[in-house]
């Protein structure tokens, strides 16, 4: 039986480059003898302007019938007046949380190609390879209470950071049998000296700690965390962390890499849907040109193949010819530093490199 994957392109670059990652998988699936049926969806701002609102719940039924949803990004200025809870981005939290996608891998390494794009120094960015596993159902994002109200005459707002210990649990396991498959260390990020919170976690933490006896821990503080993703990034292996921090770290570690247009995402759960999307957002000021990065797209495709088709060979193919496009020169306009002259490629020449390197 085909395995059913919805794409929902979403807004901004969203729809540019999960068309050319919907052509790399068809590729690949068909090297591979994958029988697929890939569909699609609206979410987000698209949705919005469809049906009036941000995730349809025929959508979301969808999605939970398929094996995997690839999604592009959501969000842009057209969106932006409207509330909170009407927002382009609730339909991407909705569809997380509907689908118990509490688990978000995203791995941050360096093309080695691409490591004098960084804007740190060559010697700092070579060899990057670390992993952040963000909570992604819980903490800030979705604490309750939440809401805005008028206080003796003053606008107030209030947002909820909460975990409860099954939470954090389970995303520590994640991260732990993440760290046995790479280099067997996982960093926790907290805000202990502050929050009760991050109190909960460092003993959580800790006593799943207990369970891997060879998986090397250490604690750091999320602020000093983020010195040291700039300072040296290498000592990092896996980092575990709630919501709204791996939310931030993310971007840093994305773009220390080179560029926020190269990393991939999967977010994971109990169930067997598994949601790929690229890190980076809609880029607006981009949108409809043909100028967006496809990469970040692509290798969340071979993500893809890797969590939810069992197919690593084909996972290895997608990257390896990623690595040989970016090594034979070839750039979008993302990847080149401030003053380099050299020609780039558009989001469609792109894929159209990467399905050559693959053929
Ligand atoms: C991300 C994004 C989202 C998040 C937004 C679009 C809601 O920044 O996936 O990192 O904050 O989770
Ligand atoms: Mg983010």
């Amino acid at each position: 039986m085909a395995a059913r994957i919805l794409l929902l392109p979403g807004d901004g670059i969203g729809p540019e480059v999960t068309g050319e990652a919907r052509r790399v998988l068809e590729h690949v699936a068909d090297r591979h003898g994958l029988a697929l049926a890939l569909e699609e969806g609206a979410i987000g701002g698209a949705s919005i302007d469809a049906c009036g609102e941000p995730l349809a719940d025929a959508v979301l039924e969808r999605a939970r019938k398929s094996r995997a949803v690839l999604l592009g990004a959501v969000g842009g200025p057209r969106w932006d007046e409207l509330p909170v809870d009407r927002r382009p981005e609730k339909g991407l939290l909705r569809i997380r949380k509907e689908l118990g996608l509490f688990a978000n891998l995203r791995p941050a390494s360096v093309f080695p190609a691409l490591a004098s794009a960084s804007t740190l120094r060559p010697e700092v960015v070579d060899g990057i390879d670390l992993l952040v596993v963000r909570e992604l159902t819980g903490g800030l994002y979705f604490g309750e209470p939440r809401g805005t109200a008028l206080v003796e005459g003053r606008r107030e707002a209030r947002n909820t950071m909460v975990y409860d210990e099954t939470e954090i649990a389970r995303i520590t396991r994640v991260a732990f049998d993440a760290a046995r498959r790479r280099r067997s260390h996982v960093t926790h990020v907290h805000k202990a000296n502050v929050l009760e919170v991050s109190q909960l976690w460092m003993q959580v933490v800790d006593e799943v700690a207990g369970d891997y006896p060879d998986v090397e821990l250490a604690h750091q503080l999320v602020d000093s965390c983020a010195m040291l993703l700039v300072r040296d990034p290498r000592r990092f292996d896996v980092m575990v962390t709630g919501n709204l921090f791996g939310d931030i770290l993310s971007d840093e570690a994305a773009m220390i890499t080179g560029s926020l247009g190269m990393l991939p995402s999967a977010s994971l759960g109990e169930g067997g849907v598994g949601l790929y999307e690229p890190v980076h957002g809609s880029a607006p000021d981009i949108a409809g040109q043909d100028r967006a990065n496809p990469l970040a797209a692509i290798l969340s495709v071979a993500m893809l193949l890797e969590h939810s088709l069992d197919a690593a060979a084909a996972a290895a193919e997608v990257r390896d010819a990623v690595t040989a496009v970016l090594g034979a020169g070839h750039r979008t306009g993302d990847l080149l530093l401030e003053g380099e002259e050299r020609p780039t490629l558009g989001c469609r020449a792109m894929g159209d490199r990467v399905l050559e390197a693959l053929s």
